[in-house]
């Protein structure tokens, strides 16, 4: 049998803004360009979490929906939900981009969920911008 996995969907609203002190202003602007607008701005985000089953139970299902629905309105929803993800500790010293967005939701979510169940974390940002996260497992394999 091979492995299934399910895909859960989520949302938040959050503002950002691309900006980071290790630039110039001018150099902000270049790299950013209207992302780095001091008012900033909002995105309605789209949070999509793939779990995976290592090994197949008499249930048929890769884990308990209702405790990662639990897990995620906890650590990611309450969290980001109408809140300007600059003033998020975690974005203290590194840029609100989506790239940085998944890597810190897998980090919150994976000590959350069944050990080595967490396969892909996304991020839709926008109409054409997806962002998406597997973990480390491929690079530490190969070092
Ligand atoms: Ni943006």
């Amino acid at each position: 049998m091979g492995q299934g996995s399910i895909t859960r969907r989520y949302r938040f609203c959050a503002a950002h803004r691309l900006h980071t002190d290790y630039l110039t202003i001018a150099e902000n602007r270049t790299v950013f360009g209207k992302c780095n607008n001091s008012n900033g701005h909002g995105h309605n985000y789209v949070v999509l979490v793939t779990i995976g089953s290592p090994a197949a139970d008499q249930t048929g299902r890769t884990m308990n929906l209702d405790a990662l629905d639990r897990v995620v309105a906890e650590r990611i929803v309450s969290r980001f939900d109408h809140q300007d993800l600059n003033r998020d500790p975690e974005f203290a010293a590194r840029t609100t981009t989506g790239e940085n967005l998944v890597l810190l939701i897998w980090d919150l979510l994976v000590t959350q969920v069944p050990e080595g169940q967490l396969q892909k974390v996304a991020v839709i940002e926008t109409r054409d911008n997806y962002f998406e996260y597997t973990g480390s497992a491929a690079v530490s394999a190969r070092s």
